[in-house]
């Protein structure tokens, strides 16, 4: 029978990768929780309408990327980001009456149905950062500077910023007005599926590899030339932070975003170290999703980047596994018991301890043990109990019950 296959676009997570995983996440946790962002976790899936509502209909992501299933009368969708589920718990559990604003950061797995090829999965998982309640331009300059600080931290190579303002939804409608007119001006050079949403969805023509688009994107209007004078003058005070942190940015006019909540503030960070799925990480300011799912409106700004991709581009961490205190090996099966119990008493007073599973031969037990790495070995047998120091070689028996005793302070200690 053939041997049953792992859907496209999801992967197994084991050995090296998993400690530099795990690794990442500590990294994370240390430079936000520092930050004073507090661990949010949402359900793996929600109602559609949440997605529907907050990611908007228009978008890719919720046209035909979502994992969705009907549940009873409703359906349920596999989350495929971190930003609406986070808003309707920042409603659910009144988190307005707190002091604003609400600082969440969360890590885990998403699911879009997308094309799979290098750095793009279908089930992905991405750290993320939400600090919603207040409109404070220096809140979108340090939710910035945090994702600069955990790509340094993490040695994401030639990491680069770029930063743009979407304005406000009544300035972008008006905006999106002009674009459309310019991109109908030119329908017979635009690629297909920028024609077909040139009412839906405009500014997403700027994020088209198609030739012909990009040539008519050149001429296009911009938004950040219309942005009004509060907008304009929240961008510039969110750049000049920037500065005065010392983040190197771009400033990108074309720069759009897959999804639709944004206002104000957007930025990506993108690697050269990476291939064609370039984004490491990216966000922006959400000041109207709140309202969008139906919750009392509060503003929003926050980011996520893909763990994978970090990985992908960042040096390979060091990370060494756990240390091995003590391996508990046995010369026959009449000795286990003795030897299960020292295990269990040993891990109960803190050791890291490995016991003999594998039913091998002393000597296979004593490699097993020099391969984990053991600082000690104890040997259970018919004459006592020796143990051994496998970094001086030195060997002695011992009684059962000093054996923690010498691993901690010697042979010498009684
Ligand atoms: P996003 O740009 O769609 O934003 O995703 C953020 C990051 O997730 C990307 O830069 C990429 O690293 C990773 N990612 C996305 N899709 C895939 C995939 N199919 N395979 C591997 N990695 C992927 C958001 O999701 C927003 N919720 C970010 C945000 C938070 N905006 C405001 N707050």
């Amino acid at each position: 029978m053939a041997r049953v296959q792992l859907p496209r676009g999801t992967f197994d997570v084991l050995g090296d990768d998993a400690l530099a995983r795990a690794e990442l996440e500590r990294t994370a946790r240390r430079v936000l929780e520092a930050a004073g962002y507090e661990r949010i976790e949402t359900p793996a899936f929600e109602a559609t309408e949440l997605f529907a509502r907050g990611v908007g209909t228009s978008t890719d992501v919720v046209q035909k990327e979502m994992y969705t299933l009907s549940e009873g009368d409703g359906s349920i969708t596999f989350r495929p980001e971190g930003t609406a589920p986070v808003c309707r718990a920042y409603a659910e559990h009144g988190m307005h009456k707190r002091p604003q604003p609400v600082k969440l950061w969360y890590l885990g797995p998403f699911f879009r149905r997308e094309r799979p090829q290098a750095g793009r999965f279908r089930q992905f998982t991405q750290v993320g950062a939400e600090a919603i309640g207040s409109e404070d331009p220096a809140v979108d300059a340090e939710s910035i500077l945090l994702l600069h600080e955990l790509l340094s931290a993490l040695g994401v190579g030639g990491a680069r910023l770029r930063i743009g303002s979407l304005g406000t939804p009544v300035t972008r409608a008006a905006y999106s007005e002009a674009l459309a007119a310019h991109l109908r001006a030119h329908e017979g050079e635009l690629a297909e599926e920028v024609r077909a949403r040139i009412d839906l969805n405009p500014l997403r023509a700027f994020d088209s590899d198609h030739p012909g688009t990009k040539r008519v994107m050149e001429s296009a209007p911009r938004l950040l030339d219309r942005l009004t004078p509060e907008d304009a003058e929240h961008f510039a005070t969110v750049r000049e932070l920037l500065d005065a942190a010392d983040v190197d940015h771009e400033v990108d006019p074309t720069l759009v975003r897959g999804l639709d909540y944004y206002t104000r503030t957007v930025f990506e960070f993108s690697s050269a170290a990476l291939g064609a799925q370039s984004g490491v990480g990216g966000g922006g300011r959400y000041d109207g999703l709140l309202e969008q799912i139906g919750a009392p409106g509060a503003p929003g700004m926050g980011w996520a980047a893909g763990i994978e991709r970090m990985l992908l581009a960042a040096a390979p961490p060091a990370v060494a596994p756990l240390p091995l205190d003590l391996y508990v090996a046995y010369t026959g099966i009449e000795h286990r018991t003795q030897a299960f119990a020292m295990a269990a008493a040993a891990r109960r007073s803190g050791e890291t301890v490995r016991l003999e599973l594998g039913g091998r031969s002393l000597k296979g037990q004593l490699k097993a043990a020099d391969r984990a790495g053991a600082r000690y070995v104890a040997i259970l047998g018919d004459d006592g109990v020796a143990l051994k120091d496998l970094e001086s070689g030195e060997q002695r028996t011992v009684e059962a019950q000093t054996v923690l005793h010498h691993i901690r302070a010697g042979f010498e200690a009684l």
